[in-house]
């Protein structure tokens, strides 16, 4: 790479046989200024992408980034088209700090974020995601990441049926999403922001034309179910992964069954049983590397091999991310 940027080995690693997850990329040049970092980019990005794609995740250490606009740039070294917050159908509630960064979630410190592929719930998702790490938080705060398709090779040993079951029929999401936005929960953001439409009607075109299901409920809420998805997604290196919401939204996302449905079930309706899923989330939880934020890290995650999350955290922390189509 050069004498003083190594790729380098940390405690925290898990050791696959591909090499360690995440991959750890250390600069070690304390007179490396943005323009040359974004250089080495250039000059280094097909390794770099080669890595990601070997390891699921990329830690980047010791680079000279402070802002969102330091982080703005180093993403923009990689020459990659984003994906906008205000397209997706993301159900976090975001603050846009630059075209291409926001905040990674504006839910309060004490919620931890369970295990998920971004947007996974939706037809529209990132093949990637930045992380950087403005502050670090006093204590917590890690983000919990998870090779997928480490996953989904237990799975198949351990609850095969429920493998099989999830490529013959596939999965469907059901959530509430509140008239405004909920800045308090983790999946806060009202239906005219997630939907990006204004009114009743502009959010029933779009929702036709993503082959969704919705009902209006009584306090103005509107219940949207899914199309039926894939569970299962075949990476661009040939490995399988558990490419899915099923974790977050099993642990995580509001019951909403006195609305009439499941938040999730499979395609055809029939519910998932609670006991594999539980086990499910046991083991991915087994698999989790925490990455221990630095000020200035970076993480580079390939969104269809890697779940990630968040822990709950004392203290300020901003962490930052940016979503790659
Ligand atoms: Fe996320």
């Amino acid at each position: 790479m050069s004498n003083t940027i190594q790729e380098t080995t940390a405690s925290f690693q898990q050791s696959y046989p591909d090499g360690p997850f995440p991959a750890l990329i250390v600069n070690a040049d304390q007179n490396l200024d943005l323009a040359g970092t974004v250089d080495w980019v250039k000059s280094e990005k097909e390794r770099l992408f080669e890595a990601l794609s070997d390891s699921g995740t990329v830690l980047f250490r010791g680079f000279p980034l402070s802002s969102p606009e330091d982080f703005d740039a180093f993403i923009a070294a990689f020459g990659e088209s984003g994906f906008t917050y205000k397209e997706s159908l993301s159900n976090a509630v975001r603050v846009n700090l630059t075209e291409r960064v926001f905040t990674a979630n504006e839910a309060p410190p004490e919620v931890g974020i369970y295990l998920h592929h971004e947007m996974a719930q939706t037809p529209l998702f990132p093949s990637k995601l930045y992380f950087f790490c403005e502050i670090a938080a006093d204590e917590g705060g890690e983000t919990p990441v998870c090779r997928s398709d480490v996953l989904l090779d237990r799975m198949k040993e351990l609850e095969p049926d429920f493998v099989q079951a999830c490529r013959d029929k596939l999965v469907k999401y059901s959530l509430v999403m509140p008239s405004v936005d909920d800045p308090e929960s983790g999946q806060g953001r009202g239906w005219q922001s997630t939907l990006g439409v204004n009114t009743r009607a502009e959010a029933e075109a779009r929702l036709e034309k993503l082959n969704y299901s919705w009902k209006w409920l009584e306090d103005g809420s509107l219940r949207t179910t899914t199309p039926a998805l894939p569970a299962i997604r075949e990476a661009e290196n040939g490995r399988e992964a558990f490419f899915n919401q099923l974790i977050a939204a099993f642990l995580g996302w509001a019951d909403i069954s006195h609305t009439g449905v499941h938040k999730i079930a499979f395609g055809d309706g029939s519910p998932m049983p609670a006991d594999v899923m539980q086990r499910v989330c046991d083991m991915a939880e087994d698999l989790i590397v925490d990455l221990p934020w630095q000020a200035g890290d970076v993480a580079l995650v390939d969104n269809y091999q890697v779940m990630h999350g968040r822990r709950s955290f004392v203290g300020k922390r901003r962490v930052l991310a940016a979503l790659i189509s």
